[in-house]
């Protein structure tokens, strides 16, 4: 029995786990990325989390036939270098080469939200279809395009890279950690619904919120629920934008199903009700017709699935 090893880099946690051929998860493993070690600790944390999560299991190191993994930033996938990861800190880290090294195979990465639309489109909410794109919502806005069941890189890994659509109006537009200005991310992701919530509050609006010692989107979203003017209009605000962007996406790619995963898809409803209704709004008919929009399924799990199935055909 081969064995094939995913690997989900975050901010905050390294997440492993070993597939099998089907892409059934057999095992995971979780530790902490330490982040503030620099690029060479955390590479080396995810190789002794790799071994560790084999010589726990009933398997040998002989059986893994491939090892992926997923981390967030703009990638160059064919040269295997994160060139610039915010989240992470990282500028130009020789990701590839220096795993190989550490763990003495050959390693595949890609981006994190490339790799969680694989999982899903494999065997989460896009399984049994070909043409999927996927937005990961949480400390940034990821994004996924499969397409004929494999993941769409572009010309050197920028494909996908859904959070920095340029998208929000001059005049409201606020700088991005990419460096660009009024990208999606600013608006739809937990750190920008938190943001305008702050906002909020600090111009004295009436809200709830302002009673809170520290706001989380989950806040925004709980409020919401509750009928809180502000809070509503900031979950429009960030449904708005993705609902456009992906009126944009239909007509360039014509995807037969939107996923949206990540923390902040947890909101249900009261996100992907506005969201919807936005679609619906700006794309012609003839390129809506067929596509829906639906939560993730897969959760925490898409991102190891994918990484692990970077090295298998689907
Ligand atoms: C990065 C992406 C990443 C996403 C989710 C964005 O800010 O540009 O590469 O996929 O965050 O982690
Ligand atoms: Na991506
Ligand atoms: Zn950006």
């Amino acid at each position: 029995n081969q064995i094939y090893i995913g690997v989900d880099l975050g901010g905050t946690n390294i997440k492993v786990g070993i597939c099998d051929e089907n892409g059934q998860l057999l095992h995971t493993y979780e530790g902490p990325t330490k982040v503030e070690d620099g690029a060479e600790a955390v590479l080396g944390r995810i190789a002794d989390y790799v071994r560790k999560i084999v010589d726990d299991s009933d398997f040998t190191w002989d059986q893994v036939a491939g090892i992926g993994a997923g981390l967030a930033g703009f990638l160059d996938i064919p040269e295997g270098i994160v060139k610039f990861s915010p989240n992470l800190g990282w500028n130009n880290v020789q990701a590839k080469k220096i795993l190989e090294e550490k763990l003495g195979k050959t390693v595949k990465i890609d981006n994190d939200a490339n790799v969680a639309a694989l999982g899903e489109a494999w065997s989460g909410a896009g399984a049994g279809i070909k043409n999927v794109v996927c937005y990961t919502l949480g400390t940034g806005v990821g994004g996924g395009i499969i397409i004929d069941s494999h993941i769409y890189q572009g010309s050197g890994g920028m494909a996908g890279e859904l959070g920095h659509m340029s998208i929000v109006p001059d005049i409201e537009a606020i700088n991005c950690g990419c460096g660009q200005v009024g990208c999606l991310e600013t608006v739809s992701s937990a750190t920008g619904i938190v943001r305008m919530a702050n906002d909020a509050v600090e111009r004295s609006e009436h809200t709830s919120l302002a009673l809170l010692e520290k706001i989380a989107a989950k806040d925004v979203f709980d409020a919401a629920k509750q009928g809180d003017d502000v809070a509503l209009r900031i979950v429009h605000r960030a449904a708005h934008y993705i609902g456009k962007s992906m009126a944009s996406i239909a007509v360039v790619l014509n995807p037969q199903r939107f996923i949206i995963g990540g923390g902040v898809s947890k909101a249900g409803e009261i996100l992907f009700t506005p969201i919807r209704e936005t679609f619906l709004k700006f794309t012609p008919e003839q390129a809506r017709e067929g596509v829906d929009i639906v939560p993730a399924t897969l959760g925490n799990d898409a991102g190891v699935v994918g990484a692990a199935g970077l090295n298998l055909n689907h």
